[in-house]
């Protein structure tokens, strides 16, 4: 077992066997499609899938110890600094950092954190403002958590950060490709929720359920198959509520034991049930505390509510087709 090797999870060994496929990473080299649309997009045929480092080369030292005390923070999130945790009550959902950065960071495009600690401090349209990367993981516990910040000189926090750090320590964008969630080409499509609801049937119901809960373990304080919406889930205005992003991230990963470069889904599938999911007229979730961005003028185009700089609709924006909009976004 590689990357997982020197961990142990509270509870349960069941993370570890599941995991277990995930950790074995194949080196292969990949020829792109072509189009841009953003920094994950991959341009060059030369370049190779990263394979992160294994927590065992780490030395059993202080900064050792907390990479892995950070993975763990990754893998189980709730059981630390969930609505019960064992460290603190910050989140308020029992979802787990894993459930959307697959593998805690480590899988190719599967919302991997390989270039994260390089790009911070960062400006952020969100915020309008300079983020660090403590901020921007205290982004993802306020908004896909639902909770309230960890302090910056926590434990946890630097836990987090030095983990991140350590992950993406050899990734070199000239060399290597898998960070982040890698685009859909959208180009001249657009989401349809109710063909959506046919996909949700055939290709995910197995797993996250009719009801789009999931599956919770309360002994382990975790999801074996996470919420899509509802009040357990991620709140309306966090990334993965953006159509796009969440198609490309569910084009890319999901049924859960798809790899990038396989997908089981159409793109037109992925954007049909990301809209299916994410529809703010078929389910509800959480409402952000704060959804909009500061300045309109650096609105993603799929965020959901106005005001934006253009005249298209909140439906365009949300539904798409985006042609027009990033015409529109051009001139
Ligand atoms: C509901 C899904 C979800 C959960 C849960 C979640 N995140 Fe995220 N996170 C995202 C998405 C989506 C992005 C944006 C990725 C993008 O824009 O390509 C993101 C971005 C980030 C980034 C910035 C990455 C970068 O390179 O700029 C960090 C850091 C991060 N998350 C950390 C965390 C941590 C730590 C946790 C657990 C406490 C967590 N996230 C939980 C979905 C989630
Ligand atoms: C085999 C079971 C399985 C199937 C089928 C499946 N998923 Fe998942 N999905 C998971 C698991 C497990 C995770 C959490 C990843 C982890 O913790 O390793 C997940 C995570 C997610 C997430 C991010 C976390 C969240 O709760 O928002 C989204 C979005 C998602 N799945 C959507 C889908 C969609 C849409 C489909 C159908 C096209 C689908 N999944 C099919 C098991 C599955």
């Amino acid at each position: 077992m590689r990357f997982l090797s020197s961990l142990t999870y509270p509870k349960s060994s069941f993370w570890v066997s599941v995991l277990f496929t995930g950790a074995l990473f194949f080196t292969m080299f990949y020829s792109c499609g072509g189009h841009t649309h953003d920094s994950t997009t991959v341009a060059k045929d030369t370049l190779v899938e990263y394979q992160p480092p294994d927590t065992s080369s780490l030395k059993d030292d202080a900064y050792g110890a907390l990479v892995k005390y950070g993975a763990k923070l990754m893998q189980n999130t709730a059981y630390y600094i969930g609505p019960k945790g064992t460290q603190g009550s910050y989140l308020g959902n029992e979802m787990t950092c894993t459930n959307c950065h697959l593998d805690r960071g480590a899988k190719t495009f599967g919302n991997s954190l390989y270039t994260t600690h390089k790009a911070y401090p960062q400006f952020r349209a969100r915020e309008n403002r300079v983020l660090t990367i403590s901020d921007r993981v205290n982004n993802c516990i306020e908004r896909p958590h639902s909770g309230i910040p960890l302090p910056l000189d926590s434990k946890e926090m630097l836990a987090f950060v030095t983990y991140i750090q350590w992950l993406g320590k050899d990734y070199d964008e000239t060399k290597h490709y898998g960070h982040g969630i890698k685009t859909i080409d959208y180009k001249g499509k657009r989401s349809n929720p109710e063909a959506g609801a046919l996909v949700y049937e055939k290709h995910c119901k197995s797993c996250h359920m009719a009801d789009g809960q999931g599956v919770y373990d309360s002994t382990r304080s975790a999801y074996v198959n996470p919420p899509l919406w509802g009040k357990y889930s991620y709140q309306e205005g966090s990334s993965m509520h953006r159509v796009i992003k969440s198609a490309s991230f569910i084009y890319h990963n999901m049924p859960r034991t798809v790899t990038w470069d396989k997908p089981v889904l159409t793109v037109q599938e992925a954007l049909d049930v990301a809209g299916f999911v994410n529809s703010y007229l078929i389910h509800e979730r959480p409402k952000g505390k704060d959804p909009n961005y500061p300045d309109p003028r650096v609105k993603p185009i799929d965020y959901f509510r106005g005001p934006y700089n253009d005249t298209f609709s909140a439906y365009q924006h949300t539904f798409g087709p985006w042609d027009d909009i990033e015409a529109a976004a051009r001139k």
